[in-house]
């Protein structure tokens, strides 16, 4: 079996030529585009690139970008005056900080404080919890992008065994909680898993979220099984590849995305999604 490849650019752009129309309609009438701040901090040049192709999104679709670039020694008490600023100010619906962030500054300090009606990433503990309790709101968005993935390849979750490799508070958490909500019977893999290759053999759905290169061995998909990869590793030699063995996994699988072009551009759709929805429900609050 050769499997089929599940193009999540094009997915993704489709996604973004709805959410463009939604916009569009808004104008229409005299309602304003939804408006994203991103911050980013330091020169990493993984996260610049990220952060670019959040930008061009947002022009595409017609979301007003606010960008807020600010130099590796920024500590973390400005960092949260930004936030607050941003929080408070009725024209921002949507606030992204871009990690890794600086050593000096916790993650978890910063995420907690951004307002969770703003939270467009979905990694407030709020909106992690209201995804956990079946009442979700603004979803993290790989997770939810693998979601809105396997929906428009017309691929039922519903009872099937899950593995998720990762357990990552940003990505392979709410990708368990995500499946769990879908109907998976769910597995999360991690460090101390006793048997990996055993858990992933008896799946009939394997995400990879792990960030290590060649974690998933071929061998080890059971055959017809659907695998999504949602690592982004960068080589020595400077190509990009997932967590899965892409070549052998592609012969046993049935579906089966690809890195790179299969789940990152629908990260970066559902953000556009989050920040219209993060506008709607502000409205209708
Ligand atoms: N760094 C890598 N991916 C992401 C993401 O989706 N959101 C944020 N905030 N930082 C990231």
């Amino acid at each position: 079996m050769t499997a089929q490849i599940i193009d999540g650019k094009a997915i993704a752009a489709t996604l973004l030529d709805s959410i463009k129309l939604r916009i569009d309609a808004r104008l229409n009438v005299n309602r304003r585009a939804p408006s994203l701040a991103v911050v980013l901090i330091g020169g990493d040049p993984a996260s610049a690139i990220y952060v670019r192709n959040k930008r061009l999104a947002c022009e595409k679709v017609g979301i007003k970008s606010l960008a807020y670039d600010l130099p590796s020694s920024t500590s973390e008490a400005e960092l949260l005056m930004l936030i607050k600023q941003l929080n408070d100010d009725k024209t921002v619906d949507g606030i992204l900080v871009q990690s890794p962030l600086p050593a000096h500054i916790k993650d978890e300090h910063i995420i907690e404080q951004i307002s969770p009606d703003k939270d467009v990433d979905g990694f407030h503990p709020y909106n992690i919890g209201r995804l956990a309790v079946r009442q979700p709101t603004l979803r993290s968005c790989t997770p939810f992008g693998v979601i809105k993935l396997l929906q428009a390849a017309n691929i039922p979750l519903m009872g099937l065994d899950a593995v998720v490799v990762g357990v990552s508070n940003h990505v392979g958490r709410p990708m368990a909680l995500e499946l769990l909500l879908a109907g998976c019977t769910v597995t999360s893999c991690h460090r101390h898993t006793k048997d990996l290759a055993k858990a992933i053999m008896q799946a009939d759905l394997v995400i990879a979220a792990a960030g290590k290169p060649g974690l998933v061995k071929g061998e080890w998909i059971k055959p017809g099984a659907i695998v999504i990869d949602i690592g982004i590793n960068r080589l020595a030699d400077g190509s990009i590849a997932g967590d899965v063995d892409f070549n052998a996994a592609k012969e046993r699988a049935a579906y089966i995305t690809p890195v790179p072009g299969g789940v990152g551009p629908m990260t970066v759709a559902t953000l556009m999604e989050n920040t219209l929805l993060a506008l709607e429900l502000s409205e209708a609050a």
